[in-house]
């Protein structure tokens, strides 16, 4: 079959297609998986750098991926052959509380992850897909969809009326702002582009503010709350942002810590405790979070935003792409 490997974490110079790896073969309690489409993570462009330290060597990168069950291995309860499925971010975080070494059993990480033609996963790692998806469309699920969906319904139990900043256009924020005006929320999203602006309030958004144009945006979501601050934000930008989103959110409000996409900064600890702030680390989210999002999306027939797909030929221009900055919602390989 053929699957690409990260050879070493040199960029996209380490990422190698290679066009006779052996196909793999169920063993008790796994599934064979016909990958038809993988949709990118920023966290993707860090495997091929190393950012995360990861020594494997090769692995098969990229965690989201959607695609048919073709083979069942033995002891197998839960799915059949022709099944529409997904992997899990995590191989081990069914419910409850996240494991310990949950890092090092993630798809496209440490484990193989989706960008190959045939991929084995455990039964307990694969979740249908809901039936009005296309693969492209599920393909983007595993990670930014569930990172948002933890954020803004499972720790923020978001509520209609409820105020929510949501900072970028990208991947995690395009779902977190579908999630949030799908329970009645007043959204207001920040980006470096007054196009991407213009095209999510075309998806509902209600107010926006330019973060290049307006390094004070904190001092926008203040005046678009008269004042008051938000109830809660998505905060994708990391400790450099995050003194501008303590000061954009409402006293008693909370903090989805997701992402550093602006690099490391200072944080005053007064303004968490005099605020009542709550910060809420999110990482990703359990088996049983991403089927009560699949039960949500399925009824709300809710369709992710795709930015561009790419053939499998072309995953580094993918990559490459991703990389510019140009794209908003998700970037998807068909395989
Ligand atoms: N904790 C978790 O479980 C988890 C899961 C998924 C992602 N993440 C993290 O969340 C972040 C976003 O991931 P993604 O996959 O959604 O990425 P993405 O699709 O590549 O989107 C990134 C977007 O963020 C915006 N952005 C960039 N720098 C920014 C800054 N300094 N301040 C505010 N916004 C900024 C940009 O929006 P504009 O182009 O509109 O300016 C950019 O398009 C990354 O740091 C990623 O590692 C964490």
């Amino acid at each position: 079959m053929r699957a690409y490997e990260v050879r070493e974490t040199t960029g996209l110079d380490g990422l190698h297609l290679n066009a006779n790896r052996a196909e793999p073969v169920p063993g008790p309690g796994q599934v064979l998986v016909r990958m038809r489409a993988a949709a990118l993570n920023y966290r993707d462009q860090g495997v091929i750098k190393g950012a995360y330290g990861y020594t494997r060597f090769p692995v098969v990168p990229m965690s989201d991926g959607a695609g048919e069950v073709v083979q069942v291995g033995p002891g197998v309860t839960q799915f059949m052959t022709g099944d529409r499925v997904a992997g899990t971010f995590f191989v081990n975080w069914i419910a409850g509380r996240i494991p310990a070494d949950a890092s090092k059993n993630s798809l496209g990480g440490m484990v193989d992850g989706v960008l190959a033609e045939y991929v084995l996963l455990n039964e307990t790692g694969a979740i249908k897909i809901p039936d009005h998806l296309s693969f492209e469309e599920a393909a983007t699920l595993p990670c930014a969809a569930l990172t948002a969906w933890h954020a803004v319904v499972e720790a923020g139990r978001i509520k209609a009326g409820e105020t929510i900043a949501i900072l970028g256009t990208g991947g995690v924020a395009c779902f977190a702002l579908a999630f949030a005006k799908m329970h009645g929320a007043v959204v207001t999203m920040t980006s470096s582009s007054d196009d991407k602006l213009a095209r999510v309030k075309a998806l509902g958004v209600d107010t926006t503010v330019n973060y290049k144009t307006n390094p004070d945006w904190e001092q926008d979501v203040l005046r678009q709350t008269g004042g008051a601050g938000v109830d809660h934000i998505v905060e994708v930008g990391g400790a450099n942002t995050l003194s501008k989103s303590m000061l954009a959110i409402r006293p008693g409000g909370a903090i989805y810590v997701i992402g550093a996409l602006g690099g490391a900064g200072s944080i005053d600890p007064r303004m968490i405790n005099r605020k009542s702030i709550r910060l809420q680390g999110i990482h990703v989210g359990s088996r049983d979070m991403f089927a009560a999002m699949n039960r949500a999306i399925a009824n709300a027939h809710l369709k992710p935003v795709i930015d561009r797909v790419f053939e499998f030929k072309d995953a580094k221009a993918a990559y490459a792409y991703q990389q510019s900055g140009g794209h908003m919602g998700k970037i998807v390989v068909a395989i």
